[in-house]
């Protein structure tokens, strides 16, 4: 079965505009590694998205704070090395382009340069609007990120619903705008109202990819590993699991644990 559009031979910046204009979904989800990134892609991913999110559910973090440059470029090399079609985006990591407009260009290039990958993603608005336009003028595709920013979150002081009153919701309204046209090709809105984040979609031409931001947007995005129930102790109502691999993950290991320990693993087929 098919559920994505073959005649797109590699998914560009382009392509999801287009989709945005005749009304196909786009589905995004995570990966940061090649096995994944494989099984992934050839499903019929969209996008996939190398997050910042490899430092919770790779690296064991409590934020997104920690993850370097270094550690986000060897997961989207992983990642690069595995896709064909989906069109592969990397967060820029906390500290990356909040210093300075040219280390953030810099930073941007060598992410670039270095992994592969196709685009970049942003997290915040006006206040880095300067440094995303700068790295749309470099040749850089920029996906922006709003709504609930994981990398502020010592400013939120919750991972709570964001933009729930109005003065919020009015300041990413023209966020949106402003990133529309410093020429960021598409923005994720993050845990924010369906009803804000469909008039936002109504509002910009370029599509509007949610996460805990209702359907009436111009695609989906979940993290890899919560959508599969690989994540433990984790379940916002936003999150539909598609699948237990933890439990089965669990299970296989326990057969296998038990066939070593009576000895019934390997048997005669299975050796040399
Ligand atoms: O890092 C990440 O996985 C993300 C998604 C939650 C959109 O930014």
């Amino acid at each position: 079965m098919s559920v994505h559009n073959e005649n797109i031979k590699k998914v560009t910046a382009r392509h999801l505009s287009k989709m945005k204009a005749e009304g196909e979904k786009i589905a995004m989800t995570t990966a940061y590694d090649f096995s994944m990134a494989t099984l992934i892609d050839g499903a019929g991913i969209d996008v996939i998205l190398v997050g910042d999110s490899a430092s919770n559910v790779m690296a064991g973090n409590g934020s997104t704070l920690p993850i370097t440059v270094e550690q986000m470029i060897y997961h989207a090399q992983c990642v690069v090395r595995a896709v064909k079609r989906a069109h592969v985006v990397v967060d820029m990591p906390f500290g990356s382009y909040q210093i300075s407009t040219e280390l953030g260009v810099a930073n941007a290039v060598r992410i670039i340069k270095e992994s592969g990958a196709d685009s970049l993603k942003i997290e915040g608005g006006e206040e880095y609007i300067n440094v995303i336009k700068q790295i749309v003028n470099a040749g850089i595709p920029v996906m922006g990120h709003l709504g609930l920013m994981p990398q502020s979150i010592n400013k939120y002081g919750s991972y709570a619903i964001r933009a729930k009153e109005d003065k919020e919701a009015e300041k990413l309204m023209s966020d949106a705008k402003l990133l529309e046209e410093a020429g960021c090709y598409a923005i994720v809105l993050e845990k924010i109202p369906a009803t804000l984040a469909k008039r936002v979609a109504e509002s910009v031409n370029i599509p509007i990819i949610g996460i805990g931001a209702g359907h009436e947007v111009d695609g989906q995005v979940l993290v890899m590993q919560d959508m599969l129930g690989i994540t433990q102790n984790f379940s916002p109502k936003f999150v539909r699991k598609y699948a237990n691999i933890g439990e089965t993950i669990t299970n296989a290991m326990q057969a296998y644990i038990s066939d070593v320990k009576d000895s019934s693993f390997p048997n005669e087929d299975e050796e040399y």
